[in-house]
């Protein structure tokens, strides 16, 4: 017969990939149950969505020879709030603002934060997107909304986001004329209007508000990277050396204004051919993780340059939505449960930060 208090002491044990501690210390463990017939019954609460697929292998492995055949497990994410840099006040319904940039444009930037919110959609999480760059608001297209939608309006003084694959999804690109129309904005009104967008949308009760930052380091990206509350930073970079020069801009740019940077995501680092399926570093390898590593942080993860990502963002359902079982899709749901993580880890371990709860 086995003892439950002892596969409870055995799974407490199991010391966290991603967040380092045992899972006892992180009190994810919740409700555990054996049948008769050897099925062992897991809940957990995790602090970030995606969890369960680390784990499962693991707590396998360790009750292995206690008598447990199968293993169920059931997750509920409990995710917390990593409080916004410098003291700004956090926003009431989104835990945590993730602003995604680059240094400079036509990286992926845009393909990477639309997957990535897609993933953390799927692993649970509740979502939403802002599409803050006015140079190329591209996120309505990649959500497949149709041109020429508007989002609602409430009470004359708020707008309702527009809901696309489960997600909320507000853009700049919502408040231009056509989608072709040239954002001739100067700075101010340009991060005026991205500010109203961000604080005068009724979010539902958000885990993560992914941003779609204007590309580079200039005067709107440092503006609102001054202002806007956020949770910490996601780099998408290439491979080439000039982009990644452009890249530790980015990361200097956030860590002047406070914002930790969670990892850089190294986009188009392998060349995969359509055709017979072989991977190609054109660019050269271990650029992404070089600079993480001289920059003290992390490589998130590394996207393959293929065709379909590509087709699949242009055809309005990005790859997550469009084929979750693939490769390319794998590498997304990875980097948004590392990403998850690391804004985990920022809410336990970050004792420079007040952590103001809404809840
Ligand atoms: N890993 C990838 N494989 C293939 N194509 C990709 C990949 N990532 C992005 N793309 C494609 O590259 C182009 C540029 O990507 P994206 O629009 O995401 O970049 P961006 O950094 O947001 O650019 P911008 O500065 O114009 O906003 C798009 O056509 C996109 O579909
Ligand atoms: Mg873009």
């Amino acid at each position: 017969m086995t003892d439950i208090a002892a596969v409870k002491a055995v799974l407490g044990r199991i010391q966290e990939p991603l967040l380092g501690k045992s899972l006892a210390d992180l009190g994810w463990l919740q409700d555990l149950s054996l049948t008769a017939a050897g099925v062992l019954r897991v809940h957990i609460t995790p602090g970030y969505a995606g969890a369960g697929a680390v784990l499962a292998p693991l707590m396998q492995a360790a009750v292995a020879g206690l008598g447990v055949g199968e293993l169920q497990l059931d997750e509920k994410a409990v995710i917390p709030r990593a409080a916004p840099q410098g003291g700004l006040p956090a926003l009431e319904r989104v835990k945590n603002v993730i602003a995604v940039a680059s240094g400079k444009g036509g990286v992926g930037k845009s393909t990477t934060a639309v997957n990535l919110a897609l993933a953390l959609s799927a692993m649970g999480a509740k979502v939403g997107v802002l599409d803050a760059d006015i140079y190329g608001p591209s996120q309505p297209m990649m959500l497949g909304l149709p041109a020429g939608t508007k989002p609602g309006v409430k009470d004359q003084a708020w707008f309702l986001p527009v809901l696309a694959h489960g997600i909320e999804v507000m853009s700049i690109g919502f408040l231009l004329d056509s989608d072709s129309t040239p954002v001739v904005w100067r700075g101010p009104k340009a991060t005026g209007a991205l500010l109203q967008l961000l604080t005068q949308t009724l979010w539902g009760d958000l885990d993560f508000l992914v941003v779609d930052m204007p590309p580079g380091t200039g005067d709107i990206a440092l503006t609102l990277a001054q202002k806007v509350p956020v949770a910490g930073a996601v780099i998408v970079s290439t491979p080439q050396d000039i982009a990644l020069l452009d890249a530790k801009k980015g990361i200097e740019m956030f860590r002047k204004v406070g914002i930790p940077v969670l990892g850089v995501v190294e986009n188009m680092a392998l060349h995969v051919c359509s055709a017979c399926g072989h991977a190609d570093a054109v660019f050269g390898e271990g650029g992404g993780e070089r600079m993480a590593r001289e920059y003290e942080t992390v490589l998130l993860g590394q996207l393959p340059l293929e065709r379909q990502i590509r087709e699949q963002a242009d055809g309005g359902r990005p790859t997550v939505v469009a084929a979750p079982d693939s490769p390319a899709a794998q590498h997304y749901f990875s980097i948004a449960r590392q990403t998850g993580a690391a804004v985990a880890r920022l809410a336990r371990t970050d004792p420079k930060r007040i952590n103001i709860v809404f809840e």
